[in-house]
């Protein structure tokens, strides 16, 4: 600001002394909602004590059934929910994969007992959600793991997307989540305790170009379970939704951890110790990015998601050129 401009507005304010009070008073109060939304994100990320599993059965004989159980995210959820003293039910496509699970379970909590279901959840129609209905009928459910999901084998506009991809992430990522979700909340509610979690992804916080329905998806979900969450809150089960960054795994093509990136055994830890009800962003370096992402213009955010995700397909697609050279 140029010093006779700084003149004028000194001059102003000494002949308003109310309009400088009452920016002093703006002042302030900024200064201070900004403190308070960092301290509270400080003591949500890294200092709130999480629920503790023994509220959902723990050691008692409860379960845990778990989606996408053979890989992963699910595969950690389900090996740690076991060692926390759970039996668990692994649901997935491939029986070689779920037994091998089952087995490493055996291994690694040989007091948990495990069944596993396998079930295509982009194809399964009633009959398919049936069985399922019978197979938990009797099971003291404590935890359902809302894990799996699918997204674009590489982003792309929607006009460019094979429809079957668009076909199965809305049967995998909304259909079944929700359908899983409606045959175990009311055992839950009835015995007054359970678990509903979430995984949900930042492309659900923001909308993502490039990944529109995946993200669309995502979006869907973490509305799914802030309505859910306020809706089992009275019979005594907590929904959460966990927000989630890129985590290592098959369907993040990430093969090496790094502060942003965790393996899912950190992943699912720190899920696992932050347990709380409605939209947490568990995992600490996540919960930094959706903080500053939060701070940011949202049009700013959609250009760099934008742009990273152009990036992103352009080298997928030399990727697949190469590979179809060697065929
Ligand atoms: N990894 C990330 O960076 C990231 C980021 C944000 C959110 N997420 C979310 O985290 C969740 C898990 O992702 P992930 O990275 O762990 O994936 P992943 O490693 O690819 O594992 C996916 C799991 O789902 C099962 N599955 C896939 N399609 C299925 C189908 N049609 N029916 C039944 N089961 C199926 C797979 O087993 P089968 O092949 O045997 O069926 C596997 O057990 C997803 O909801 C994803 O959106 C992941």
């Amino acid at each position: 600001m140029a010093d006779s401009t700084l003149q004028v507005v000194n001059a102003h304010l000494s002949a308003h002394p109310w309009l400088a009070l009452g920016l002093q008073g703006l002042g302030a109060l900024s200064l201070a909602s900004a403190l308070l939304s960092w301290t509270s994100f400080l003591f949500r990320t890294f200092l709130r004590p999480g629920t503790r599993l023994a509220k959902f059965g723990a050691k008692k004989g409860a379960w845990a059934v778990v989606t996408g159980a053979s890989d992963g995210i699910g595969r950690e959820f389900a090996l740690q929910l076991a060692q926390a003293g759970f039996n668990v039910l692994l649901a997935a496509r491939s029986t070689e994969k779920l037994d091998a699970v089952a087995q490493e379970i055996k291994d690694k909590a040989n007091s948990a007992e495990t069944k596993t279901f396998a079930i295509d959840f982009a194809y399964a129609g009633d009959a398919a959600y049936d069985a399922l209905k019978s197979a938990i009928t009797d099971l003291d459910i404590g935890v359902l793991v809302n894990n799996v999901g699918k997204s674009h084998e590489m982003p792309a506009d929607l006009v460019d997307t094979p429809a079957d991809e668009l076909r199965d992430i809305l049967a995998i990522n909304v259909a079944a989540t929700t359908r899983v979700t409606a045959l175990v909340a009311p055992g839950m509610a009835a015995r007054r305790r359970g678990l509903i979690l979430t995984i949900g992804s930042f492309a659900g916080s923001a909308p993502a170009p490039m990944l529109a329905t995946y993200s669309a998806s995502k979006a869907y979900l973490r509305t799914f379970s802030l309505a859910l969450a306020a809706e089992l809150a009275p019979a005594g089960v907590t929904v959460e939704h966990a927000n989630t960054y890129f985590v290592v795994s098959a369907m993040s093509k990430i093969r090496r951890a790094s502060a942003l990136v965790p393996a899912p055994a950190a992943y699912v830890r720190a899920v696992l110790r932050g347990l709380a009800p409605g939209a947490q962003t568990p995992y600490w370096s996540h919960a930094l990015l959706d903080y500053v992402m939060n701070a940011a213009p949202a049009r700013v955010v959609q250009a760099y998601t934008h742009g990273l995700h152009r990036d992103i397909r352009k080298r997928a697609l030399r990727k697949k050129e190469r590979e179809a050279k060697w065929q």
